[in-house]
């Protein structure tokens, strides 16, 4: 499969993919170091990094991010989470963060991507709390239908539902915000639901043709601005500090990547709890 580590044998889940095409999952696996990835990934991945060498370093942003909100959930006292669009398993997934708080807590992992359920599937074997299923976070009723789910989660109670850099992959508008209002009728009060989107917000190519060249690459996502995004918090009450680019959400320190020209992370994030 690729450089490093030796991959595991996904023999046994029976993945059919198609290495020839690059995957987003892969391609976001390649750029924090993981060794899920194929040819066909890494080159489009290099492609953009040659245009964009940011790349590399806001996946570990958005990662961090994404352990911050989980560890915030947590702490508020969430103990079930659906994390839809959870990508390729690598260091702190969701359920570590959240089992390092709360061993008991249950985590449903869902993707489009064989790959990334199948990798999950490998690790959470010994691991009762935790199941992944694959899924377009489009098809929403299925997944909240979906017998793993309801295997784990408890709709009557609370639940973190995390839709971490998935939604703008969901290009149409309609469907995008009609996948959030079914999850929002879904979890009763004091349920949260957070997210980080990608936005084109702030960004201040160096010359027309990097602009050019870097919308071309990026055309597989819809980047909505922040009063886009900020709909999908309708009906919901922000918690502190709010929908910002996620580098300011809530930082570790002012020395975080980022801190001071956040919108080179190309995304807002936010948490919003259903009242
Ligand atoms: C940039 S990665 C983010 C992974 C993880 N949420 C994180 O923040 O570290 C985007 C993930 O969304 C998945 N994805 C893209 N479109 C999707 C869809 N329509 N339904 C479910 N997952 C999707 C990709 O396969 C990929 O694993």
């Amino acid at each position: 499969m690729t450089q490093g580590n030796q991959p595991p044998n996904l023999d046994q889940f029976s993945v059919n993919i198609d290495t020839s095409k690059p995957n987003v999952a892969r391609m976001y696996d390649y750029l924090l170091g993981g060794y899920h990835n194929f040819e066909a990934d890494r080159q489009l991945a290099e492609q953009i990094l040659a245009v964009h060498p940011d790349s590399k370093i806001n996946a570990f942003i958005n990662r961090r991010v994404l352990k911050r909100m989980v560890e915030y959930l947590t702490q508020a006292g969430i103990s079930q989470f659906l994390d839809i669009g959870a990508g390729i398993p690598t260091v702190q997934n969701t359920h570590e963060v959240v089992q390092a708080i709360n061993p008991d807590a249950k985590v449903v992992y869902v993707d489009i991507d064989p790959i990334a359920v199948a990798h999950s599937k490998m690790l959470l074997a010994d691991n009762p709390n935790v199941k992944a299923f694959q899924a377009d976070a489009a098809q929403i009723e299925m997944i909240l239908d979906h017998p793993v789910t309801k295997e784990l989660i408890d709709f009557r109670q609370p639940v973190g539902v995390l839709l971490i850099s998935v939604l703008h992959y969901i290009t149409d508008d309609d469907a995008a915000f009609r996948v959030v209002e079914k999850i929002k009728s879904a979890i009763v009060s004091g349920s949260y639901v957070a997210i980080i989107h990608s936005t084109l917000d702030g960004y201040k190519p160096a010359s027309a043709e990097e602009g050019d060249r870097l919308l071309k690459l990026a055309s597989a996502a819809r980047h909505r601005d922040k009063a886009e995004i900020a709909q999908f918090f309708e009906g919901l009450e922000i918690v502190e500090p709010g929908l910002v680019y996620s580098p300011r959400w809530r930082p570790e320190s002012e020395d975080d990547p980022f801190y001071d020209e956040p919108w080179r992370a190309f995304g807002y994030g936010g948490i919003g709890r259903k009242p």
